[in-house]
């Protein structure tokens, strides 16, 4: 039964509060604008063209989707983090309610949700970089510009792997995203989304979008699946839970708000492609959004479009790759992973190494796996975390009523089920390339769990 070995609630509080004395002081708006400025990045700059290839003018449709889904596992994971007041992930509760072994493999999961969304933002990051290149005439090796097979001669991603590494510099010296520094990209990021919708309706041939869905209900899913990616990092939210004034409150509004503002934008912008473009000619652009602008003429929006896009990127990373350091910190503090992950620098006060390993790591993936692939791999590895997720939420309901939980996700237990089938119906629309390396990650993880960690374990050595 030692898989199931819990960490005690009256440890986990001492170590809280060495850790962390976390100042209440974000209110709903800070919420909103936190989601915001994790959630809008390469999903909505880049795999709006994908999408479109999959569902045609219905990609509105898989936005809507892929939106509510994630609404209702943001309400579970809401309750999942903020009932025991520790910053963070879902991990370290886990380990807690369920137990080492369900927790190791959310752990091990959320890797997949951090560490390969932040190769995949890099590689989004790249093609805008160059587009921008290009509007200057400069361009890079072809060689350097993607990952092998990507295009005629192309090795290596090489913008994608020099912005992760300077992402990683700057977190190992202790740089996070400001609230302030949030909330600047996020206004960018919303007045380039904005300028795009404003401008680009005058340029809408409505006759793009018929027929609406050439590829029926199966292609709206199968998007839907894909673009599912341009919502990844509302859990920045819910984890937010101990700085929140008022969680019971402003939690659920700052989730669902930017949720549904994220949404609206999404659905917009997809249209928008849409109807300035036929879907069809979207066919291997990795700018799809300054792509249409340019069709309609408007050259130099495109340019500001880039710009925008590429800062609004660099936010995400941060905040994917920081998400990533927290919980390897997390785990290796527990003897999971080893010492060196949670070892701090001594001047700096950092994750030093664990930083600069997973960096290394992110940016290398970035540099060798084209964009679609990663993104799969990520939306599937998110999809089953939100299961889990959701699934624990239940389980401790049942298990430990009386637990004072400071956000109560509604609807219980219909919420959370919602959230169960509508992830594992998402993860069925992904391709079975997607489904064998992820059951591969899941295989490797219990391995080094039953290898190393299970022996290693503080709780064992106790
Ligand atoms: N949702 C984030 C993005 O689209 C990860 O870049």
């Amino acid at each position: 039964m030692n898989l199931f070995r819990k960490k005690s609630l009256s440890q986990l509080q001492k170590e809280t509060q060495q850790n962390c004395g976390l100042r209440r002081n974000l209110s709903h708006w800070d919420l909103i604008s936190l989601g915001m400025g994790a959630i809008i990045g390469a999903g909505i700059f880049i795999l709006t063209g994908t999408g479109a290839l999959l569902a045609g003018p219905a990609l509105t449709l898989s936005f809507l989707i892929a939106g509510i889904t994630c609404a209702f596992a943001a309400l579970a994971y809401a309750e999942f983090a903020s009932t025991i007041p520790i910053s963070g992930s879902v991990y370290t509760y886990s380990y807690v309610t369920l137990g080492e072994f369900p927790a190791w493999i959310i752990g091990w999961d959320l890797t997949l949700e951090y560490l390969f969304a932040a190769s995949t933002v890099s590689v989004g990051w790249s093609a805008y970089f160059q587009h921008l290149l290009e509007g200057f005439h400069l361009s890079l090796p072809t060689s350097l510009t993607a990952a092998p097979g990507v295009k005629d001669g192309s090795l290596f991603n090489l913008p994608a792997f020099i912005i992760i590494l300077l992402i990683t510099f700057l977190l190992s010296l202790g740089i996070k995203v400001s609230k302030h520094i949030n909330n600047i990209m996020v206004i960018i990021k919303i007045l380039i989304i904005l300028l795009f919708i404003g401008i680009g309706i005058f340029y809408i041939k409505p006759t793009h979008w018929i027929p609406f869905a050439p590829f029926g209900a199966s292609g709206i899913f199968a998007a839907s699946a894909i673009v599912f990616f341009a919502f990844i990092g509302f859990d920045a939210v819910s984890a937010a839970a101990e700085e929140t004034k008022h969680p019971q409150k402003d939690l659920p509004r700052g989730i669902l708000f930017s949720l549904a503002i994220c949404t609206l934008l999404y659905i917009l912008v997809s249209a928008v492609v849409t109807g300035i473009t036929h879907y069809s000619s979207l066919k291997g652009i990795n700018h799809p959004i300054s792509k249409v602008l340019e069709e309609a003429g408007q050259n130099w929006l495109a340019g500001f479009i880039d710009v925008g896009a590429i800062l609004g990127m660099t936010t995400v990373l941060l905040v994917l790759l920081y998400g990533q350091i927290r919980i390897s910190y997390a785990m290796s503090r527990d003897g999971l992973l080893p010492k060196l992950f949670s070892k701090t620098h001594a001047y700096f006060r950092t994750p030093f190494y664990a930083t600069w390993f997973f960096g290394l790591i992110a940016g290398i993936i970035g540099g060798l796996l084209p964009l679609d692939r990663l993104a799969q791999l990520v939306n599937i590895g998110t999809l089953f975390a939100f299961t889990m997720v959701s699934l624990s939420v239940l389980i401790l309901r049942y298990q430990r009523p009386e637990l004072h939980r400071r956000f109560r996700c509604p609807g219980v237990p219909y919420v959370p089920l919602a959230a169960i089938l509508c992830s594992l119906f998402l993860m069925l629309q992904l391709q079975t390339f997607t489904w064998i390396a992820f059951g591969t990650w899941i295989l490797l993880g219990t391995i080094i769990y039953f290898r190393y960690a299970r022996k290693k374990s503080h709780l064992h050595s106790r």
